[in-house]
């Protein structure tokens, strides 16, 4: 490949962090975690989670499932890996107890709970209602109940400036969660790299905060090789080498090349931009990609149809992933893009489905090359 046709945009060397790595000592000890998840999709986030903890190696059991609640049993590798990787996930920590949505029930749940950690500690409490569950029940009722019993039981200062503690309290389809504040996920981060905030931008990006969703159910993890065939403007790479993966992106077009390497080093960010054709990828092996391909309406596809282009990509794609890698691919729900996966050779390991508008409904597939 000629060097005009590669581009290898360099970062800000990174200090290495201590303690990392497949071969650290890993505390063991399995709590209940209770994760609060984002209303941005019905199914997605909790897919992310899966596949980070997949990926991370981090061993966990789903307990239970509510509309954006999640408890799982794991350990504290569980709340580390979600606070560093996930978009869709906006807060979790110790679950400490739940009842069905009526102040008698709350009070005697408070009551059973174990407040222990509060010993010494202010505390605040703050609910959040998820949708329009059990409306019934005010979110200042529930507060004050909770603050009430917690007062009583413990010899805790209340604090709702900054409090040692926030307990935290979700009322869901299941009922009233309450947990222990141990994280919170940096929202303001994605906003600030809106792609309008960019140096270069192209209509049809997709915001960071989905584009690292396609990163995370990629499975890769930092150090391993991630791929987006297709990336435009760069927005799925941004997410990647935010991550520390090792950042190859392949584009037709000059300009996106040229404007994908100006985002990255905008950010310091290292990845290898690549002008070709997702059809014939140079590329020995990686573990896996991320792609959203052009829909044919406004993105370039230079006379092809898309079915075409995708048909011949995904068996390339399916000789340089390693097996076991997986690849996130969107496309429209029209092109049937899970056939064409089977056809070329992959398991569609999972199928979600994004309205954008009343003409175009996304198709959102993770599928897996089974080793064989
Ligand atoms: C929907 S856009 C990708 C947007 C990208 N996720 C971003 O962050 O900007 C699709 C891209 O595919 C590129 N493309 C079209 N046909 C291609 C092909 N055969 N091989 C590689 N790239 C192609 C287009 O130039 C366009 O930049």
């Amino acid at each position: 490949m000629s060097r005009e046709r590669r581009v290898i945009v360099k970062g800000k060397e990174k200090e290495p962090e201590m303690g990392k790595g497949r071969g650290a000592i890993e505390a063991s000890t399995m709590t209940r975690i209770l994760l609060l998840l984002s209303g941005e999709h019905a199914s997605l986030p909790y897919s992310e989670v899966y596949a980070i903890l997949a990926s991370e190696g981090a061993e966990f059991i789903e307990l239970e499932r509510h509309d954006q609640v999640l408890v799982v049993k794991g350990d504290e590798r569980v709340v580390r890996h979600l606070k560093r990787r996930a978009a869709y996930v906006m807060e979790g920590g110790a679950f400490i107890t739940w009842s069905k949505p009526s102040a008698e029930e709350l009070l005697q749940a408070c009551n059973y709970a174990d407040w222990s950690f509060l010993k010494g500690r202010s505390f605040g409490v703050r609910i959040s209602r998820v949708k329009d569950y059990w409306k019934g029940i005010a979110s200042s009722q529930v507060e004050g109940l909770v603050g009430g019993a917690i007062k009583d039981m413990t010899d805790s200062r209340v604090d709702l400036e900054s409090p040692d503690v926030w307990i935290r309290g979700v009322i869901t389809d299941g009922g009233i969660f309450l947990f222990r504040q141990d994280f919170r996920t940096d929202r303001k981060a994605f906003a600030k790299r809106r792609p309008k905030t960019r140096p270069f931008f192209h209509p049809g990006v997709l915001e960071p905060k989905i584009a690292r969703v396609f990163v995370n159910l990629s499975r890769v993890r930092e150090g391993e090789r991630f791929l987006d065939p297709f990336c435009g403007t760069g927005g799925f790479l941004i997410e990647a080498a935010l991550l520390g993966l090792c950042t190859y992106g392949v584009d037709l077009d000059k300009r996106m090349i040229k404007g994908a390497a100006k985002n990255l080093r905008h950010y310091g960010l290292d990845a290898e931009l690549i002008l070709g054709d997702a059809r014939r990828l140079s590329f020995r092996e990686v573990d896996g990609m991320s792609t959203d391909p052009p829909y044919g309406r406004g993105t370039s596809t230079k006379g092809e149809s898309v079915r075409n282009i995708l048909t011949e990509f995904m068996r390339e794609a399916h000789g340089i992933i390693k097996d076991g890698g997986f690849m996130c691919i969107a496309a429209p729900q029209e092109i049937a893009i899970q056939e064409i996966a089977i056809s070329s050779g992959f398991r569609v390991h999972e199928m979600h489905s994004m309205r954008v508008h009343k003409s175009l409904t996304r198709s959102i597939i993770v599928v897996e090359k089974v080793a064989g």
